[in-house]
């Protein structure tokens, strides 16, 4: 079922892209349904910036343009999931572990739209576990401060470091993730900002102020959400 409502959401953001644009390109299975939506429909002169290798792969299969974040003055459009969206359109990201390419093409862009299935849809961001991205030299004892700050916010779970079937997991960035398990963020502008003042974190999944418009698929539809 949430499927087919990541499918519905990606193909009713394909339908925002028009000729001659330049389009940043989400990681994670419902941006994989916009990133296939937007190839079937065959757009002449697209310029695509992937926020993944994992993207990359998926868009070069597919036929699109690919080009660097550098290699464009501006995005058009950014299209991405989320792991939550809150009130205001706050998001948690970096369930896929591309927070960092992400927020950096999300903030090289003129318009985001989020898409996402309907359970995404939260009250109060914090039961995904927040995703904090790591230099790897040193990340336990940043994972440390980490910890002095999740306490500062009435948070008192461990941050967990990200492990798979291969052992801890690196972005394409060569960092590690930590998982905080927050259970509610009721502040997340000053979580967002007290992370960021801690060495050794590049970057959070904490996405505030960055989405215009989010595309929900729901049963039989879709439906647009403003902040
Ligand atoms: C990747 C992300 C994804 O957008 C997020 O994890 C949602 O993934 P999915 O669409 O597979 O549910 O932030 O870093």
């Amino acid at each position: 079922m949430s499927d087919n409502q990541k499918q519905l959401a990606g193909e009713a953001a394909a339908l925002r892209v028009e000729p001659g644009m330049v389009v940043g390109l989400g990681t994670g299975s419902t941006a994989a349904w916009f990133v296939k939506a937007l190839a079937a429909r065959d757009l002449s002169d697209l310029r695509c910036v992937p926020t993944s290798e994992k993207t990359a792969d998926l868009a070069r299969e597919l036929g699109l343009p690919l080009a660097a974040l550098d290699d464009v003055s501006r995005i058009d459009l950014t299209v991405d999931g989320a792991d939550e969206v809150g009130p205001g359109l706050a998001l948690i990201k970096g369930g896929g572990a591309a927070l960092l390419r992400e927020k950096l093409v999300w903030e090289a862009s003129d318009r985001c739209i989020v898409i996402a299935d309907a359970a995404k849809v939260v009250p109060v961001l914090g039961a995904f576990p927040l995703p904090i991205e790591v230099v790897a030299f040193g990340h336990r004892s940043t994972a440390n401060r980490i910890m002095d700050v999740l306490t500062d916010h009435d948070i008192a779970m461990p941050a967990r470091l990200r492990q798979a079937d291969r052992g801890v997991v690196r972005t394409d960035g060569g960092n590690v993730i930590y998982d905080a398990k927050c259970q509610a963020i009721h502040d997340p502008v000053r979580l967002a900002d007290d992370l960021k003042l801690i060495t050794g974190v590049v970057e959070h999944g904490l996405f505030l102020d960055l989405a215009d418009e989010a595309i929900i698929g729901d049963d039989g539809g879709v439906r647009t959400l403003l902040p």
